[in-house]
């Protein structure tokens, strides 16, 4: 789909099942790549930058059978059972590809060159590339810019490390390259991001997962394949439950979605501005904590957006912005700079849709002011970013007139159903090719 047109549907009615967990599933083809052993995996998300991973390690000798309806079966080759790529590892539009194999292939006998799409290619890799150097990796990456060169054989050494940024991707990237490294890597958060990989080597190793601060890993870590299933993804459920609070007589069921602690702030930011959000049947699965969530409509009001709810509901900035915008009063969002490097500068994307759909917004540099108000019928450039898409085709189900979403392909790297879990619960997207 070149574009979405997201014209006034029905109410937001019925069960949706979102699609699997995005950062999960690219951790689980990881760490099942280099356990010792089979692990399978269910309910992987089969979207583009996931199959992106699953291509990258099957070019380096792991056989992965699969996906097939979520399922997947990986033949661990061990830790140091990876084997050189042929050729250039294309990641696509997958940032969390590139960053966390960046670390995991410091640590190799062999070198590795990775690239993705024109986005992926803009993306900042020198917050790898720096302390991956200091562990005493190669690494040559233009202007600090993918491609990335990573030459081989390795020989690094631990380090203890102070992210200057909050990023669970630097962070996973140490702890893969701590996998290689003599001595125990540290590895100090300035604020606590999501703790996925933290959680699933903690399985692999045979522990039980304790939250801990700073993080310490070792390199005689044993890695054994494991049974995963995967939550559904927060990140996907947000845009419905940003659509079904602004729309009016919605109702909404969404089973089985992941909420660990680190990834589930938009369910507060959302809470705190009056949504109607009901959590229930709580469990914990594959170490990751899950739930029902239901949600109704209700009138949202605009809320300074706490500093400290920023890292852990980074990727819903887009939708949440959309929130603010169908919310009375104004809502400010500061303290957000990640979101201008990640699939495109999603501050100045939000800005310019906003602004193009009748809402008044001021544009800061770690963020932006949104008073909310009507949106207008009218045309979007989503910037190729998958999230930036779907947030304005929610503005759709509320505005005047249809929205039109120019460059929306890349919904298929995290949402490949997009369209038609949307429409089967009441909304009115229509793809354009
Ligand atoms: C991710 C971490 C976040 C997030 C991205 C997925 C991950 O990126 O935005 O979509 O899976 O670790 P940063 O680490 O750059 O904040």
């Amino acid at each position: 789909m070149s574009s979405v047109i997201s014209g006034p549907g029905e109410p937001l009615r019925g069960v949706a099942k979102v699609p699997p967990d995005k950062s999960i599933s690219h951790r689980s083809v990881i760490f099942g790549a280099i356990a010792d052993g089979v692990t399978t995996v269910s309910n992987l998300l089969e979207g583009e930058d996931v199959l992106a991973t699953i291509a990258a390690f099957r070019s380096m000798g792991v056989t992965i059978e699969g996906p097939d309806a979520g399922n997947v079966i990986i033949n661990g080759v061990g830790r140091n059972g990876l084997e050189a790529a042929g050729c250039a590892l294309n990641l696509g539009n997958s940032g969390t590809s590139m960053r966390l194999l960046s670390g995991l292939l410091a640590g190799q006998t062999f070198g590795s060159r990775l690239t993705g799409d024109a986005s992926l290619q803009r993306r900042p890799m020198t917050r790898v590339v720096d302390p991956l150097t200091k562990m005493g990796a190669r690494i040559d990456a233009v202007d600090g810019l993918p491609p990335l060169d990573i030459q081989g054989p390795a020989d690094l050494h631990a380090i203890e490390y102070r992210l200057p940024m909050a990023s669970a991707q630097v962070k996973s990237a140490l702890l893969l390259a701590g996998l290689y490294a003599s001595g125990r890597t540290t590895v100090i958060e300035p604020t606590q991001t999501r703790d996925h990989t933290e959680r699933m080597l903690a399985g692999f190793a045979g522990a039980t997962w304790a939250p801990a601060a700073p993080l310490k890993i070792d390199s005689q870590v044993v890695l054994s394949g494991q049974v995963l299933a995967i939550p559904g993804d927060i990140s996907s459920a947000a845009f419905l439950l940003v659509a079904a609070t602004l729309r009016q007589n919605s109702d909404v069921l969404l089973p089985g979605v992941g909420v660990n602690p680190t990834r589930s702030a938009v369910l507060e930011i959302l809470r705190l501005m009056g949504a109607d959000i009901e959590i229930s049947q709580e469990r914990q699965e594959s170490s990751e904590l899950v739930c029902d969530i239901r949600v109704r409509s209700a009138a949202l009001q605009g809320i300074d957006v706490p500093p400290e709810f920023v890292a852990n509901a980074i990727d819903e900035f887009p939708v949440i912005a959309i929130a603010a915008a169908g919310a009375s009063g104004i809502t400010r969002i500061r303290a957000a700079s990640e979101l201008r490097v990640k699939e495109s500068d999603r501050i100045a994307a939000m800005v310019q849709g906003l602004t193009q759909l009748g809402i008044e917004t001021v544009e800061y540099p770690d963020g932006m002011d949104i008073r909310g108000g009507h949106f207008t019928s009218g045309s979007v450039d989503s910037f190729g970013d998958h999230r930036i898409a779907m947030a304005f085709a929610m503005a759709g189900c509320i505005a005047a007139g249809p929205v039109e979403i120019s460059d929306a392909n890349n919904v298929r790297t995290s949402f490949p159903n997009f369209v038609s879990l949307m429409n089967s619960v009441g909304l009115n997207l229509e793809e354009c090719p």
